[in-house]
């Protein structure tokens, strides 16, 4: 008796299954259908055959955009991501041969485990500035309050920010009074856990591209990055109070920072990376304003820099707090570097800044073979007056002057860093850089680095 009323349960939950999923099915049905008779308007290419039935991929053709890269399809965009968010490994898609224009939009959780944006064709910013809300320059697409959810495809995140750069000279004047003081990031991610950014091109931000904020379990991946020399900056990843982020075989290029660490920031490796144009890989700026800058535990190791302002960098504002520990910059090969190696306590972004005592303790930091050629100096380590930089080595260091050079050389700069060195030194000079610390200097870093434990 109880076993027929448990076979009549199966039965009834089967088929309660089987038409559910069957009722998914004709669903995706639609969608392809609707995505095939766009695709033959267009004039494009027969499509592939149809994969197999996915009910949990809503691309956002489905829910209404035009996709002619000029009409808004940021509402399309929302829709699409609002119906994948709500199921287990829902897929928004972006299919490739398409453009979008996107107005400034939040894409937000929590949602379903594992959530995907596939993003195969072209997603636009507004290029011009006037269609931009005022209310909504801090970022082109802001995802937050994500867990284990990607972003992939072999399509293109495009800025469109030549406007916001006024990089034409002859404007300058002009435009810079028409531009707004705050500059749009194209994509920011606050607040997220698990998220992974692979293998797409950003392009052309009017700030920087790719922003993590306030998260942690970060993976960039297999990422094209590219903005103009000139276009001013244009970070490529800047990292604030994010730990456990790695970021890896990537190419960058771009006006400014290739990377760029900020406060908040530990556990992050970085590695394998092409860099170049830009301005290196950098912790800081840190402690503007005296504020507080906590830095630690970070691996840079196994990049090839060409063309950069700068390699290997730390900078911090004079009259800072906290620490930078335990930082290690490995294998960089530089090419036509103007400043291969630098640490630098009188950050300042304008001609002068008032001369403060304090700064970032900056202590553990390894350079380690950083080899090839420099444009101007290979070495610059202004480390405060007041907080001795310690523990500061330099190891197997082979730096040649350029042949590219074309306005003369500087000697290497060392002021108030201790450490030691291994292996060879090239050039030798930099021998001075290495003094060995007392415990007496490093008892003065120390007593500089209590607010960060
Ligand atoms: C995210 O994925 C990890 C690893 O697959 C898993 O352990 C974790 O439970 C997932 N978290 C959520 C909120 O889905
Ligand atoms: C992130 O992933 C790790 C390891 O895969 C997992 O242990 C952790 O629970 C995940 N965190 C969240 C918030 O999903
Ligand atoms: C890297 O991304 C490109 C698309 O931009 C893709 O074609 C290629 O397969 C990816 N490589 C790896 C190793 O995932
Ligand atoms: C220094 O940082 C690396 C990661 O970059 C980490 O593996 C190592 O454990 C850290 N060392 C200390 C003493 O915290
Ligand atoms: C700061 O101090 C340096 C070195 O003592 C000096 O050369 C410079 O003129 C000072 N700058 C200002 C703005 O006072």
């Amino acid at each position: 008796m109880k076993r027929a009323f448990s076979l009549v349960l199966l039965l009834v939950i089967w088929l309660f299954v089987f038409s559910a999923l069957s009722i998914d099915a004709r669903k995706y049905h639609t969608k392809k259908t609707k995505m095939h008779k766009n695709k033959k308007h267009k004039n494009n290419p027969a499509p592939a055959p149809a994969p197999l039935p996915d009910s949990s991929v809503f691309s956002i053709l489905s829910f209404g955009a035009k996709a002619n890269g000029v009409s808004d399809d940021s509402k399309a965009l929302v829709s699409a991501w609002k119906s994948a968010c709500k199921v287990i490994g829902g897929v928004v898609e972006i299919p490739s041969e398409f453009k979008f224009l996107i107005k400034p939009v939040t894409l937000q959780g929590p949602c379903m485990p594992n959530l995907v944006l596939q993003i195969d064709g072209t997603l636009l910013a507004p290029p011009k500035i006037g269609s931009w809300a005022k209310s909504n320059l801090y970022q082109w697409m802001n995802f937050k309050w994500l867990q284990n959810f990607t972003i992939q495809g072999t399509g293109t995140v495009d800025g469109q920010g030549s406007n916001w750069w006024c990089s034409s000279q002859v404007n300058k004047k002009k435009r810079a009074k028409k531009l707004p003081g705050i500059k749009p990031t194209a994509l920011r991610f606050y607040s997220s856990y698990n998220v992974t950014v692979r293998d797409i091109s950003i392009v052309n931000s009017p700030l920087c591209h790719l922003k993590f904020d306030n998260s942690k379990g970060v993976k960039v991946e297999n990422v094209t990055i590219s903005a103009p020399e000139d276009s001013p900056n244009t970070d490529g990843i800047h990292l604030q109070n994010s730990q456990d982020v790695e970021i890896m075989h990537s190419d960058i290029g771009t006006g400014d920072d290739c990377v760029s660490i900020q406060t908040g920031c530990s556990n992050i490796h970085v590695h394998h990376i092409n860099c170049g144009p830009g301005h290196g890989i950098s912790l800081g700026g840190l402690g503007k304003d005296k504020s507080t800058a906590c830095v630690s535990n970070i691996l840079v190791e196994n990049i090839v820099m060409q063309n950069t302002l700068y390699g290997a960098r730390i900078k911090t504002w004079q009259g800072g707090i906290g620490s930078v520990k335990n930082v290690t910059f490995s294998n960089i090969q530089v090419s036509d570097v103007k400043v291969p190696i630098t640490i630098d306590q009188y950050y300042c972004d304008k001609n002068q800044c008032k001369n403060q005592t304090g700064a970032v303790a900056i202590s553990g930091v390894k350079f380690d073979q950083i080899i090839g050629t420099y444009l101007v100096q290979p070495i610059h380590l202004a480390c405060s007056s007041s907080v001795p930089c310690t523990d500061v080595d330099l190891i197997s260091i082979q730096l040649e002057p350029s042949i590219n050079n074309k306005h003369g050389f500087q000697q290497g700069l060392c002021w108030n860093s201790y450490g030691k060195s291994l292996g060879p030194l090239a050039p030798a000079s930099m021998d001075y850089c290495v003094r060995s610390g007392s415990e007496f200097v490093k008892r003065i870093s120390k007593s500089h680095d209590i607010s960060c434990l």
